[in-house]
């Protein structure tokens, strides 16, 4: 359905319009009459807004050269939610920083999905994402510095600052999950992650990574990259997951790699052929 969206989007657009697409589609195609949360139309600097789209903010904005599109929207079906979200150029074509972020984010999500199993500690996972974040920004010349010391400094919670996920079910934010087995742990930083678990076999959870240039956040750390990076907004990309014994299945099929999300702005049906 995203790649119905993806293939319609044009420079101009309103964001809401993206919104409506995806509605009609996941309705007309898929039967769900419903979706799982208020649409996240977020193109420009509102890609780094995390819950952009509410009413205050209803994905109002018209579609500009250049911008990076984050769309999170989820659709409902037999009362269980999705939650999915995916960036891309609203032009059709990555530029360079564009890339580079993006890559950043997907090789932290595709990090994680083949580490999550049974047993491994999703604060782990949180800072495995952190780390290969600041570790591609640093190799694009964005940060410099020890990557080390800036997971000691938690640098990468300004970055990405919101948690990597959360459990998935009859809500979008399912709290079926936390019944049993839960620990509390005090993580320096890490607030959205204070109660803290193993992950288990049969779980659901999304796996969100994000990059986000907020201005707010970055300023006191680091006033030369504004210039650079004013007006990017983010990228956020979330795939819904099922822990299996012995790893985890991604139920999530969407363009991801930037060939294949250009072919489907381009026009190519989804899945590529
Ligand atoms: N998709 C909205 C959220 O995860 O909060
Ligand atoms: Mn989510």
């Amino acid at each position: 359905m995203r790649s119905q969206v993806m293939r319609k989007t044009r420079v101009g657009m309103k964001e809401y319009q993206l919104e409506s697409m995806f509605l009609h589609h996941t309705y007309m195609y898929g039967g769900c009459r419903h979706c799982s949360y208020t649409c996240i139309c977020a193109t420009g600097e509102n890609s780094s807004v995390l819950h952009y789209g509410h009413a205050a903010a209803p994905n109002d904005r018209a579609l500009e050269d250049g911008d990076m599109a984050l769309l999170d929207m989820g659709a409902e079906y037999h009362f269980y939610g999705s939650d999915i979200t995916c960036s891309f150029p609203v032009n059709g074509k990555f530029t360079g920083d564009q890339s580079l972020v993006y890559n950043a984010v997907l090789d932290a999500h595709d990090a994680v999905i083949s580490t999550m199993k049974p047993g491994v500690n999703w604060v782990d996972m949180h800072l495995l994402a952190e780390k290969i974040i600041l570790e591609s920004l640093k190799k694009g010349c964005i940060i410099v510095g020890n990557v080390d010391d800036m997971m000691a400094e938690r640098l990468g919670a300004i970055f990405m600052p919101h948690g990597l996920g959360h459990f998935l079910g009859i809500d979008t934010h399912d709290p079926g999950g936390y019944l049993k087995g839960l620990e509390r742990r005090k993580e320096p930083g890490l607030r959205s992650l204070r109660t803290v678990r193993d992950i288990q076999e049969g779980m659901v959870i999304t796996v969100e990574p994000g990059c986000y240039f907020i201005d707010a956040l970055l300023l006191p750390a680091m006033e030369s990259l504004i210039g650079r990076f004013k007006c990017f907004g983010g990228v956020r990309i979330e795939s819904d997951v099922h822990v299996t014994a012995s790893g985890c299945k991604n139920m999530t099929k969407c363009p991801r790699k930037i060939w294949e999300i250009e072919a489907v702005l381009a026009g190519e049906p989804w899945p590529l052929v």
